[in-house]
């Protein structure tokens, strides 16, 4: 039996709802994502300005698994009216992409803003609701201008100001038309991965600082961004906004690793949620602590995870109208054993809480090879968002999954389906979820693994200049899936 077999049986085991529909609730909403830097290409074009990842994948290409670059990507700057003819056949209710902030302000700065830029995403909003395809765009998916990175990037608390200006350029050119708005895309993606574990753009090794410089002004940049829109541009256009995580569903390896499954949660989702989502707002108060007495056990004098004044809690805090969440996978934790090597966070272990990282045997690993494959944990992890942060909507902003690219994609199928089905569940259990995105309508460029890792519904030939687009299996899996308005019964 394929993994996959197992997966879906299990599922229907769990519930012994075989007999029940797999209807999803009306309004529920089907859509598809991809971003700036992973599909545009043009990175030059016109005024548009260098982002770190310009910078990143021209200067360390051996940090890029086959050495290569979003240069041309998918050209989705020219051929945007071919991924929204895509969307149309796939009958996609929404389109989640990116904004480049580098494209639209090629100085990062707001003094200039960019007429190609504001044209190019004009045009694309256009296209979209021309075909009744809502847009949702993310103002950050990790393409910080380069020229801001020079200043220390996100590291610099000034970045809340510029990240906020350049957030009230878009709500002011686009937000008539868009109603869906993310700030910021997978924070853990942009502190802990660069500082923590030197990878990926601006590559920074940095864990004792980097990183939670990053997580707090982060947190702060988000907060004001969405206070702009909701001081200046809520009343007139009526939108929603808030940001998305990363989030893997931490278990227990033995008995005795409860706390530090729920600590690994609180590592994972807490750092980048609790000041915004949690009635009491700031830090999780045990990563806090832990924090602090990390800092101490190093020689600092004190804590260098940096605190928030009560003012700064109370401006994060709230500043959301729904919760979105990035899911692929999960992920056992333990204790370290005295004297126990421990890989850097996020791709290997996590040393700041001791824990060591495990998969379960019959948790299936894709090729990405970072989490199991684990849909039941989705649901838990809904769970506790709900038990831990109150009940709020729910949008399920990515999931997806990576093969080396065949079109007959049965293994992409079947994990789209099992998370399916674990949503229709969550759903049946009082989880107020609304909406699902594919990650990714099309391959693209996926970061440090460069063309090699796939997760497009549609294929893209990276050999052809004309980079063609071709449906997968799972293509017409997911049109039938949005047509029926429903998973087949099994
Ligand atoms: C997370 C990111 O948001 C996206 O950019 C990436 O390509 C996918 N997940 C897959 O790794």
């Amino acid at each position: 039996m394929a993994w996959y077999q197992v997966l879906v049986l299990g599922a229907l085991l769990s519930v012994s709802w075989c007999t029940e529909d797999w209807t999803f609730p009306p309004g529920f909403k089907f859509g598809a994502a991809t971003s700036a830097y992973q599909v545009e290409g043009a990175w030059n074009v016109s005024d548009k300005g260098e982002s770190i990842w310009d910078r990143y994948t021209h200067t360390r290409p051996e940090d890029i698994a086959d050495g290569s670059n979003g240069d041309v990507a998918c050209d989705s700057y020219n051929l945007w009216q071919t991924d929204i003819d895509n969307m149309v056949d796939l009958g996609l209710h929404y389109y989640r992409f990116s904004i480049s902030w580098s494209r639209l302000l090629p100085n990062g700065f707001a003094n200039k803003i960019s007429e190609d830029g504001a044209r190019y995403y004009n045009n694309l909003i256009d296209g979209l609701l021309e075909k009744g395809i809502e847009p949702l765009v993310t103002l950050y998916h990790w393409d910080l201008p380069q020229n801001l990175q020079d200043l220390g990037g996100w590291t610099n608390p000034l970045i809340a100001d510029w990240f906020s200006d350049y957030a009230r350029v878009a709500y002011s050119l686009f937000g008539d038309r868009v109603k869906m708005w993310l700030t910021i895309n997978e924070p853990m993606a942009i502190c802990d991965v660069p500082y923590n574990a030197g990878a990926w753009a601006p590559g920074i090794l940095s864990p004792d600082h980097g990183t939670h410089l990053c997580n707090k002004n982060l947190l702060l940049a988000h907060a004001k961004a969405y206070r702009v829109y909701d001081e200046e541009f809520r009343a007139m256009y009526n939108g929603e906004i808030s940001l998305s995580n990363i989030l893997f569903w931490f278990e227990p390896w033995t008995e005795d690793d409860h706390d530090l499954a729920e600590l690994a949660i609180q590592y994972c989702a807490g750092r980048y949620s609790h000041a915004i989502y949690s009635k009491e707002g700031g830090w999780p108060p045990a990563i806090e602590k832990i924090m602090e007495e990390n800092s101490k056990k190093k020689g600092y004098s004190k804590s260098n995870f940096p605190a928030f004044t009560q003012e700064e809690i109370e401006f994060i805090k709230g500043t959301f109208d729904y919760f979105a969440l990035n899911f692929y996978g999960a992920m056992l934790v333990r204790a370290a054993e005295e004297g126990e090597q421990l890989g850097p966070w996020p791709f290997g272990d996590i040393p700041d809480i001791n824990a060591v990282i495990g998969y379960r045997p019959e948790w299936p690993e894709n090729i990405v090879s970072i989490l199991g494959i684990y849909p039941e944990g989705l649901r838990k992890q809904l769970h506790w968002l709900k038990e831990n942060y109150g009940d709020m909507k729910f949008l399920i902003t990515e999931n997806g999954y990576p093969t080396r690219g065949e079109p007959n994609d049965q293994d992409r199928i079947e994990y789209i389906e099992v998370h399916l089905r674990e949503i229709l569940l969550a759903i049946k259990e009082g989880i107020n979820l609304t909406h699902y995105t594919v990650w990714s309508l099309m391959d693209n460029f996926e970061w440090a693994d460069g063309y090699g890792t796939r997760f497009g519904l549609y294929e893209v030939d990276f050999n052809d200049p004309l980079r063609p687009r071709t449906p997968r299996d799972s293509a017409a899996f997911y049109a039938k899936v949005i047509k029926n308005h429903a998973l087949d019964e099994e």
